[in-house]
């Protein structure tokens, strides 16, 4: 870690893919920040070894040991805030958060969603977008408000639904470009070029459009 980097605190459940993603951009300088700690909210989330072999700070707040999600995001708030991040990431982060640390982490909190936001927020997107016959499946970078999978779109990568596609090898490919735009979106907000106002997020002054900027406009 060094002093003048912006830092990143990273929420995890399971296998943390996203995780490693911003862990090789970190090292490799793609991403010009330091991730400062991670916290899972279980004990055997594999991203958790991920993030000790890298040398990162890690932190488990079971929210079994909570009587209430209240108290469970307070504790979690206090420990985020402890490594004074500039910029909170979940990464498949299986808690549904209250208003109260939102607000807290407001403009700083980022999600990605496997789904083309608006569309499949909530779980079973892949089986989802292939039971309605959808062309493209994806995922889609936001702004974490209270509205569940529902804050302002950032940049999303749609993916092809091919004939045979099953959910899990639907996100097989969309996982891959998760670990492209999801480092992508922190960097533009790293460099100061991604903001929350209150009418949407911009890249660059610019309003960014509902559901997000396409992945292959910078391909
Ligand atoms: C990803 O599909 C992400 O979109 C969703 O949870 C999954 C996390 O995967 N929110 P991983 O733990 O980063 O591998």
């Amino acid at each position: 870690m060094t002093d003048n980097k912006k830092r990143l605190v990273v929420l995890i459940s399971g296998s943390g893919s996203n995780l490693q993603a911003f862990i090789d951009q970190c090292a490799d300088g793609r991403l010009d920040a330091d991730i400062a700690a991670v916290i899972a909210n279980k004990a055997g989330a594999y991203g958790l070894e991920r993030a000790q072999n890298a040398g990162i700070d890690t932190a488990v707040i079971d929210h079994r040991n909570y009587p209430d999600r209240s108290t469970f995001d307070a504790e979690l708030a206090k420990t985020i805030s402890h490594y004074q991040p500039d910029l909170v990431i979940l990464a498949g982060f299986m808690r549904i958060l209250t208003p109260d640390f939102v607000r807290r982490f407001h403009g700083r909190l980022l999600n990605i969603h496997p789904s083309l936001l608006p569309k499949y927020p909530g779980l079973d997107t892949h089986q989802r977008a292939i039971d309605a016959g959808d062309s493209h499946g994806g995922a889609t970078v936001h702004f974490v408000t209270e509205e569940l999978d529902g804050g302002p779109a950032i940049i999303h990568a749609p993916v092809p639904i091919s004939a045979g596609d099953t959910a899990d090898t639907l996100a097989a490919k969309v996982l891959k470009e998760e670990h492209v735009i999801y480092p992508m979106a922190a960097e533009w907000f790293i460099q100061g070029r991604l903001t929350l106002h209150d009418d949407g997020a911009y890249l660059d002054q610019q309003k960014i459009p509902a559901g997000g900027l396409d992945k292959n406009r910078f391909a």
